[in-house]
């Protein structure tokens, strides 16, 4: 059987001496928590995707409930989400009271589409987050278009840093309140973390106070200038949710790198393109997998499961049984018990996904020999279920 010596995991960061380096240097500081590295990389990630403002945070589950909560999302509000996507995206709706209703997915973009939104909307409906899967750039005005103007759009980045739109807009640059991860096996990895890409102006300081408790947005100066004794006013209740230097020097360096990782993934992502296609089995790949704007945060593929003699569950076994790290984004949240209580919906395309996609390992660490033996590992799991198909098992 082909076997890795080694595990190769889906998705794993890639950190060098320049990360090292710079989180060396904060440590030297003793200045490790929210500052001036913090608001530079806040300044460059701006820059980077055409934002008015970003304001880091400690994760991207904070980032999305911050938005909700700053757009006054509250018990008896309906926010669409998709369903095949991470708990979080629905998770912080339910923190606010407001009740989750899912929105299904296209099959070729694995995102929610105008038609699947406009769908499920309702007179209650307040927000919409539309995630960008697995690093595909929604078209996000096409989506705007089709909600009425009170209902905010809300977007779900966490796959996407680096991903651009059709018209080559970045994501980030939309002017909605766009949720960013920096979660250990993003594109742009600070083990953990999370930010908020939005236009400039008081929403952008609101976010800034609640990530600190609701305390003032620069409070964080009083560590750095003994001399300031003015009290702090707090006028409202605010949470634990701040970024840190610390975090922040890795990630300027992981923001000068992203064109070296972009390479990479775009190598990786073409070594499957082009090994797939020579199997004698039909699997399908997520649409614009290899287009300029894709992140390629993920490597979804599809695979024909009625014609396999074997279940996707199977497959997944036996490619974790050769050491590949494949992996299943996502259950998908509507089934789960914690939402059983939420409004049915049709949702056939997430249905028939949920039993058919698997993710093969993508990351910058990891070079075409690599994606060669995850293919030639997926091959043989493949053909020894055709094997088991004809000795009638
Ligand atoms: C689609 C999606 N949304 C939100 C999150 C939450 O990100 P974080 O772990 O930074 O809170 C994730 C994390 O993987 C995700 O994949």
């Amino acid at each position: 059987m082909l076997r890795r010596d080694t595990y190769l995991p889906f998705g794993q960061p890639d950190f060098g001496d320049l990360e090292i380096q710079a989180v060396s240097q904060v440590l030297r500081t003793g200045w490790v928590g929210m500052g001036a590295e913090t608001l530079a990389f806040e300044r460059e990630l701006a820059a980077a995707c055409g934002a008015g403002a970003v304001v880091a945070v400690n994760s991207c589950t904070s980032a999305l409930f911050l938005s909700l909560l700053v757009l006054g999302i509250k018990p008896g509000d309906e926010v669409v989400v998709p369903s095949l996507t991470w708990i979080s995206t629905a998770n912080v709706a339910r923190h606010l009271g407001a009740t989750v209703v899912f929105a299904d997915v296209s099959p070729e973009t694995l995102c929610m589409t105008p038609a699947s939104v406009r769908a499920v909307l309702g007179p209650r409906t307040r927000a919409v987050i539309v995630v960008h899967y697995g690093g595909y750039a929604v078209d996000v005005a096409a989506i705007r278009r089709a909600v009425p103007a009170h209902i905010a759009v809300v977007e779900d980045a966490a796959h996407a840093w680096g991903a651009r739109d059709a018209t080559g807009r970045p994501v980030g640059g939309s002017g909605n309140l766009t949720c960013f991860s920096f979660y250990a096996n993003k594109n742009l990895s600070t083990g953990e973390g999370g930010a908020i890409a939005l236009a400039d102006g008081p929403e952008a300081d609101r976010l800034r106070s609640l990530r600190q408790h609701g305390l003032p947005q620069d409070a964080w100066k009083r560590f750095t200038d003994p001399r300031r004794l003015e009290a702090l006013p707090v006028t409202e209740l605010g949470y634990k949710m701040n970024y840190t230097d610390l975090q922040a020097s890795l990630g300027r360096v992981q923001l000068r790198r992203q064109p070296e990782f972009a390479d990479r993934r775009l190598a990786i992502a073409r070594t499957y393109v082009e090994a797939l296609a020579s199997l004698r089995w039909p699997i399908a790949m997520q649409d614009g997998i290899l287009a300029p704007g894709h992140a390629r945060h993920l490597f979804v593929i599809q695979l024909p499961v009625a014609g396999l003699g074997q279940s996707r569950h199977d497959v997944l076994k036996a490619m974790r049984d050769r050491n590949v790290g494949a992996s299943l984004h996502y259950p998908p949240i509507h089934l789960m018990p914690l939402y059983a209580g939420s409004r049915p919906g049709a949702l056939p395309n997430t249905d028939r996904l949920a039993q058919r996609i698997l993710t093969l390992p993508i990351s910058a660490t990891m070079t075409p020999d690599d994606a060669r033996f995850v293919s030639d590992a997926l091959a043989d799991v493949l053909a020894s279920g055709g094997r088991r198909q004809a000795a009638g098992e």
